[in-house]
């Protein structure tokens, strides 16, 4: 029993210490807010409105969204994304058609329908909003797509 409480207090002493070096380098995103206090939301920008394609920046990137997908519900019954962008839909919405690696399973099987892995959309493509970025980058595309 001894020999179990006092285990108990090392754990405990380890743990508030990994907190204590935790809070020192990571600031959370809600700010330096107690827990039991409310923190004030950042306002949340407007998505980009409808425009053209976005250029790549990597060989197999998911194109980004170039509109609003406000409303473009995807759950188990329907997906508003494939109303436009499926193979029978997208001539008449002019959208671009998914490709065919939308349509593979794991396995690399053929299927006759868009694949369960992606069949939620925004999982790998994102809308976006006209902001300064959170973090500097200096990435450049690869020459193969920037043709620079
Ligand atoms: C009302 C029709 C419509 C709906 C619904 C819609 N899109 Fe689009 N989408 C378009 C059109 C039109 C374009 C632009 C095509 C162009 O200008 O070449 C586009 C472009 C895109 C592109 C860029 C393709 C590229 O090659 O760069 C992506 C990615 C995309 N949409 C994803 C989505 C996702 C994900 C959803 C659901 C959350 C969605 N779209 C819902 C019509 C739609
Ligand atoms: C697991 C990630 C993933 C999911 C989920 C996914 N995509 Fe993609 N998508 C990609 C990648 C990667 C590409 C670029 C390479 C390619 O064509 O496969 C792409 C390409 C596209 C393109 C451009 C096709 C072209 O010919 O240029 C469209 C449009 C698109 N996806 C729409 C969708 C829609 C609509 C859904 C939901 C039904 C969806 N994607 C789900 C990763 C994904």
């Amino acid at each position: 029993m001894i020999k179990q409480l006092s285990m108990a207090v090392v754990l405990l002493g380890a743990t508030g210490f990994a907190g204590q070096a935790i809070s020192a380098d990571v600031v959370s995103l809600r700010g330096v807010t107690d827990l039991d206090q409310e923190s004030t939301a950042p306002e949340l920008k407007h998505y980009q409105k409808d425009g053209e394609p976005i250029t790549r920046d990597y060989v197999q990137q998911p194109p980004l969204i170039p509109h609003k997908i406000d409303g473009y519900w995807i759950n188990h019954k329907s997906n508003k994304c494939l109303t436009c962008h499926s193979w029978a839909n997208y001539k008449q919405a002019g959208a671009t058609k998914i490709s065919q690696t939308h349509f593979e399973d794991r396995d690399k099987h053929v299927l006759a329908n868009v694949s369960a892995r992606r069949y939620f959309c925004t999982q790998c493509h994102v809308p976006q909003v006209e902001a300064p970025p959170l973090v500097e980058n200096t990435f450049k595309p690869i020459t193969a797509i920037s043709g620079k």
